[in-house]
């Protein structure tokens, strides 16, 4: 469990750096991330490279006994770059092409600007890879912030036609996979096929699941061109990326696996005010961020590589959302300690000191400009004395997967058939429905070996690969597939045999027809003789099976074969929550009717709550009487946090 700060010693003046350091150390800080924006400072000019101030800002971090994490530039090519070679930068949808004067300018698909991060990151890498201080490495800083996974330059264009030629061999084949026949969409050679812009109406979405998938490849290999350096030029050292909170436009299963460990950059507040969430939720946790936010996205993150961590925790207002409110105090120590509940390895502040000019002006450090501390500098000191009490509680195993992919979310996003729907949206609410069972929850991909979990849910996945088939096949945990499981072939097809496609293999039944519900249209389902709602989405199924729940016309809603279960239709909250928890209990699992504000996780022999409401809470029912407190107590203040041994 180990703590650090966002440091940009290029920020202040060389008198400060010591004393920034000594007070990290003070504080309980171990690990010190710099360096990733700094490519105009490292070489200012083509070919000329100054290391001398930034070996210095590392001798003094060192002799403070801190360790570093060594950002790569790839992030902010500077403008001498961009000048050089304006071909390397990105093309948006509308055709054009991005400035500079902020950053994440470059295009995943420019070969010459590949070369060039091969080249600083090489130099990097020579200078700073064997030195004592330096335990690990993040590849460039959030691929994709400000949507720049896709590119529509020229030299995507060309990288496009490359990847579909290697993919389908022959443009026969595309136009089958596509459906090209439609509107006489037939390419003749892969030359003639463009991305999937600039259409009059809707492009085929085959053809634009095709592009977000050579786009997120793009991603990877660009990664991977960094990795390969650093693991050969760094011995030893641990590489990440920082992931961000709810985005998918690349695919974070393949980038993980190249990572020692997955981090991601928490933003609760910056989130929340531009999440969707109704009003109402938006006023109640203002303070606080969505209560399950943060975590589903530790609970995602850790399926993505062996390890996890947060590589930027918000530490107080920050300035990218369209409202900006500070948190309650103790949030932040909050915020950390839930990381670490559910098994992060690095809790990092973004940043150590507010910066007093450019963009970022007015985003909170853990030091206010004048260089006093902010209000979240205790709050960091506090986490630092915490982490003693709870030091060696290792995560384990989750009973519950949830079914996460990447794939699946751009085949909902390209067509979803209704307003809001899509993959992430039906997944985050199966998470919040599971948390209010008091459930620990790992976030699989349909990959993930699945032996040993009670109860696996498939929150929508359209596309059901064989290993996916046969690792449920082989599985004796209650399964729930929710509607539109199975509903689409991988090339974008509604399947020969109908929804949900090769799970008819294990539960026998049909998909007949599907209908998509305006917002505030709700369907009764009778379950044990009261009535509860379906929205969003509602399916006719043909089958012979059990049927445990019907829509009020007759209509099978719940049908059941065994330890299978399949959903058809989107249930409200309620109605959900009790089909779970009815599995869950059949399946031996221990389920706890949780207060709305409070969620509750384990970590080895440790049992957390938090507190995300503005009101006090008791933990009666939620933890046992005379439990054996490490953290808090039964009585949870807003923002609290227990923990107590189980
Ligand atoms: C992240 C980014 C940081 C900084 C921060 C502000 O998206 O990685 O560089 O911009 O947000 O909250």
């Amino acid at each position: 469990m180990r703590l650090g700060v966002c440091y940009y010693p290029e920020h202040w003046p060389k008198q400060r750096w010591a004393i920034d350091a000594e007070q990290m150390a003070k504080l309980g800080i171990s690990h010190v991330r710099l360096g990733e924006f700094a490519w105009a400072r490292f070489e200012p000019e083509p070919g000329q490279y100054d290391w001398a101030w930034f070996d210095e800002a590392i001798e003094v971090l060192h002799a403070a006994g801190l360790k570093l994490i060594l950002g790569t530039p790839t992030a902010t090519p500077p403008k001498w770059l961009v000048d050089q070679d304006p071909s390397m930068l990105a093309v948006d949808a509308e055709g054009r092409t991005r400035g500079f004067g902020s950053r994440r300018h470059y295009c995943f698909s420019s070969a010459s600007y590949r070369a060039e991060c091969r080249r600083i990151v090489t130099a990097m890498a020579q200078r700073y890879g064997e030195h004592p201080a330096v335990v690990m490495w993040q590849t460039d800083n959030e691929y994709g912030c400000h949507d720049t996974v896709e590119s529509y330059s020229q030299n995507a264009r060309a990288a496009f036609r490359v990847w579909l030629k290697a993919r389908y061999g022959d443009v026969t084949a595309l136009n089958t996979a596509w459906g090209n026949v439609f509107w006489s969409m037939e390419y003749r050679s892969f030359d003639e096929v463009d991305p999937p812009v600039g259409t009059v109406t809707e492009p085929n979405p085959s053809h634009v699941v095709d592009y977000q998938r050579f786009c997120s490849d793009q991603v990877a290999s660009f990664n991977a061109e960094q990795v390969e350096i650093l693991r050969r030029l760094s011995p030893g050292r641990e590489i990440t990326h920082n992931f961000m909170g709810a985005f998918t436009a690349f695919d974070h299963h393949k980038v993980g696996a190249d990572m020692d460990l997955a981090t991601w950059d928490s933003y609760p507040l910056g989130f929340l005010d531009m999440s969707p969430f109704p009003d109402a939720m938006k006023q109640r946790y203002l303070r606080q961020g969505h209560p399950d936010f943060q975590a589903f996205h530790h609970d995602l993150y850790r399926g993505c590589s062996s390890r996890w961590g947060v590589m930027e925790q918000q530490p107080g207002p920050v300035n990218w959302a369209p409202n900006n409110p500070a948190p309650l105090d103790g949030m932040v120590r909050l915020w950390s300690l839930e990381a670490f509940a559910h098994g992060a390895d690095l809790v990092s502040w973004f940043r150590w000191r507010q910066c007093p000019y450019a963009q970022e002006q007015m985003h909170a450090g853990l030091l206010r400009v004048d260089a006093e501390p902010a209000p979240a500098f205790a709050e960091a000191g506090q986490v630092a004395r915490d982490l003693k009490q709870i030091a060696g509680a290792l995560p384990q195993q989750a009973p519950v997967a949830l079914l996460w992919s990447y794939d699946g979310q751009w085949i909902h996003h390209a067509q979803p058939q209704g307003e809001g729907l899509d993959l992430l949206r039906q997944t985050y609410e199966t998470y919040t429905v599971l948390r209010r069972l008091g459930l620990d929850i790992d976030i699989v991909p349909p990959q993930a070996d699945l032996d040993g979990y009670r109860l696996i849910i498939l929150p929508g996945l359209p596309h059901l690969s064989e290993t996916l088939m046969a690792s449920l096949s082989a599985s004796s945990a209650q399964i729930i597939a929710l509607c539109r499981t199975g509903s689409k072939t991988q090339s974008f097809q509604i399947p020969a045999n109908l929804a949900p496609g090769p799970m008819q293999a294990l539960l026998a039944l049909k998909v007949t027809r599907v209908e998509s519900l305006r917002e505030g249209i709700v369907e009764a389902v009778e379950l044990h003789g009261e009535q509860r709602g379906v929205e969003r989405w509602r399916e006719a199924v043909e089958t012979d099976l059990p049927v445990q729940a019907r829509y009020r016309d007759g209509a099978p809603f719940w049908v059941r074969d065994g330890h299978l279960s399949y959903l058809a239709g989107w249930p409200q909250p309620e109605l959900l929550g009790h089909i779970i928890a009815t599995l869950a209990l059949e399946a031996g699992m221990e389920i706890a009717l949780t207060h709305e504000d409070v969620r509750l996780r384990t970590l080895g022999n440790l049992r957390f709550a938090f507190n995300y409401g503005p009101e006090p809470v008791s933990l009666a029912g939620m933890a046992p009487d005379g439990a054996d407190f490490v953290l808090g107590s039964a009585e949870l203040a807003p923002a609290g946090v227990a923990a107590w041994r189980l």
